[in-house]
């Protein structure tokens, strides 16, 4: 198999999520792709438009999700903005499921925290689905999430389905006339929320600046690097370990990554 040559998929349904984020639902066109694809939390693809260019995407959907799978674009230039003009029924075209994944089977019995800022929610998304659909084998699960404005929150459809099996806190750096919740960035609600790192995985993904200082709270409240989880956003383009593009000192992003803990991190050579 080629694995440069990307499936085809149906753009089956756009959500606009934020003012600059859409999320795509796609199905593959060929059954035999969609009936052997599979996927792990933390995953990513790489998707062309065609006659544009191809980029990464990390899988925001969660393998519990069967018959198709989403990932969600905040539009920042080329191949992005193409998509954000793509409509329903458009074909195009997908590299994965890529990279390595959440070690969600070492977290069983853990409890998990969730702490995410913007377009960072979209990986989270996947792995916090899949862990509220497989709620029996984790414990306390807590989820805070930040945006700039109440208008950048994504996934609004879905928070009530995710308290049903999580705490959820939602913050904004910037409050407008409809919004009742709290205003503050990110890292100072994990501060005030204080939860324990007794038998706790976290995960964060963010923004690089809230990310520095969620893990500085994180570090306050005793979390080891070791139970501390992010993923790594190299820019990348063959995804499969072969271009060089994606490394660092001698890991390459795309294929030992994206999914990292802070041990591993704190291991690898300080150039990003
Ligand atoms: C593993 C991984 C997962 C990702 N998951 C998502 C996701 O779920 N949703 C999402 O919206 N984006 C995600 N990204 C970032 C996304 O790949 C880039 O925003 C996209 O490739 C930009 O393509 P473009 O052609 O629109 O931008 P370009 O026209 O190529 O560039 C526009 C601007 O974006 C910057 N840029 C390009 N690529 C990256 C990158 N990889 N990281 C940071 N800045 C970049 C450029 O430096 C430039 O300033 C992910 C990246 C990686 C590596
Ligand atoms: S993107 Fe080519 S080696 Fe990682």
């Amino acid at each position: 198999m080629n694995p440069y040559k990307p499936m085809l998929a149906k753009i089956e349904k756009i959500t606009v999520e934020t003012p600059d984020t859409k999320t795509f639902k796609v199905v593959f066109t060929d059954p035999e792709d969609a009936a052997n694809f599979d996927y792990k939390p933390g995953q990513f693809q790489q998707v062309s438009v065609f006659g544009v260019g191809e980029c990464t995407f990390c899988l925001t959907s969660s393998p519990t999700m069967k018959g198709y799978i989403e990932f969600s674009a905040k539009k920042v230039g080329v191949v992005t903005s193409a998509l954000h003009e793509a409509e329903e029924g458009d074909i195009i075209g997908i590299r994965a499921p890529l990279g390595n994944h959440f070690p969600t089977d070492e977290w069983k019995g853990k409890n998990l925290l969730f702490a995410g800022g913007g377009i960072g929610m979209a990986p989270m998304r996947s792995v916090l689905n899949y862990c509220l659909a497989h709620k029996e084998d984790y414990g306390k699960i807590t989820v805070i999430y930040g945006s700039r404005t109440p208008a950048d929150l994504s996934y609004k459809y879905e928070y009530d389905e995710w308290r049903k099996g999580a705490d959820v806190y939602l913050t904004v750096d910037a409050g407008d006339d409809s919004w009742t919740g709290r205003v503050g960035h990110v890292p100072g609600y994990l501060k005030e929320l204080a939860p324990s790192s007794e038998n706790t995985v976290a995960v964060t993904c963010g923004p690089p600046i809230m990310i520095k200082f969620v893990l500085q709270e994180l570090k306050a409240l005793g979390f080891e690097d070791e139970n501390i989880y992010t993923t790594l956003e190299m820019k990348m383009k063959c995804g499969i370990g072969k271009c060089g593009r994606c490394n660092i000192g001698s890991k390459f992003v795309c294929v030992d990554g994206p999914v990292f803990n802070y041990k591993e991190i704190a291991d690898l050579p300080q150039e990003f």
